[in-house]
């Protein structure tokens, strides 16, 4: 057995898949699957078997994947231990973030990456419910997201606001118009994210707590989809504020003065607690405080509630 073929294995497994395994690790996918053959081979048990269209693990295959990721994670341990040592020269640094935060955290990143020409960065952008799955499966140094979960015990700090407001295309009936009473604007139809999105989970909660369903128009599982569908005259959506503030003030959109809103959000950033923090990792959580005051970027013009 080869720590390269574990690696492959692992990645096949966790995808489900040798395409996307392939694709992850920049190899061909015959190149993929002779190497999980050859695993297969040394441990003589198959531990791939296709189920219709989907691959499933055997059960043996179950035993070695878990084996292989106590493997990968014992040597991603050696490697930030090594990196430690040579302070912050050399190391990787692997970032999930929820998709709101795409408009912030990037640059911080690049930022970072620039001031440590040593550290390889991977960042992965994903929604809420399957960031929390990354989470439990320790696929990441750090994660991004709008509130600590409940169901894994992570050390969160807070880094930043992230107020959500209703945006509305420039010319809507309602822009421009003082403390919309909910009632009022339940009557548009709403644009809402993908199941699974915390900003989703956030508007419906709010919502149904003042006792409001929503008219939904549309599901769009991209926060950019959803702003071209306003604008597209499609109806109002739930979205961070962070969202609309490339486009400025000449922008096709703008936030609706709602009653209640904005629904502040915050972000965190986290890992699970008992984890050993790089030190490439603690950096980047003090660059990114040392960015803390998000709403002071916001522009006060798009930002018209106290
Ligand atoms: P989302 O997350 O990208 O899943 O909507 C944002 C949040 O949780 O605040």
């Amino acid at each position: 057995m080869s720590l390269r073929q574990i690696h492959i294995f692992e990645a096949v497994a966790r995808h489900r898949s040798y395409t996307r395994a392939a694709e992850e690790l920049h190899l061909t996918q015959p190149a993929v699957f002779t190497q999980v053959k050859h695993l297969e081979d040394s441990v003589g048990f198959p531990l791939l078997e296709r189920a219709g269209r989907q691959i499933q693990l055997t059960e043996t295959g179950r035993e070695v994947l878990a084996t292989s990721r106590e493997m990968l994670d014992a040597i991603g341990r050696l490697d930030m231990r090594l990196a430690d040592m040579q302070g912050l020269k050399r190391g990787r640094l692997r970032v999930a973030m929820v998709t709101t935060a795409e408009y912030r955290v990037p640059r911080l990143l690049a930022e970072f990456c620039v001031r440590y020409p040593g550290i390889d960065a991977l960042l992965t952008v994903t929604n809420r419910e399957k960031l929390l799955a990354r989470l439990a499966d320790n696929e990441d140094d750090l994660v991004i997201l709008g509130a600590p979960p409940k169901e894994v015990d992570v050390v969160a700090t807070h880094i930043a606001d992230n107020p959500l407001v209703v945006v509305a295309r420039n010319d809507h009936p309602l822009a421009g118009k003082k403390a919309i009473p909910l009632a009022r604007i339940v009557e548009e139809s709403f644009i809402l994210r993908e199941s699974g999105s915390g900003t989703r989970l956030a508007t419906e909660t709010y919502f149904a707590k003042q006792g409001f369903s929503l008219k939904v128009r549309m599901e769009l599982g991209s926060t950019e989809a959803i702003k071209q569908a306003i604008a597209g005259g499609l109806g109002v959506a739930v979205l961070s504020h962070h969202t609309l503030v490339l486009e400025g003030e000449n922008g096709l959109l703008q936030p609706l003065d709602v009653k209640g809103f904005p629904l502040w959000r915050k972000w965190y950033v986290a890992y699970r607690r008992g984890k050993h923090l790089s030190a490439v990792a603690a950096a980047f959580i003090e660059h990114l405080l040392a960015d803390h005051d998000c709403r002071k970027s916001l522009p006060n013009t798009l930002f018209p509630f106290p």
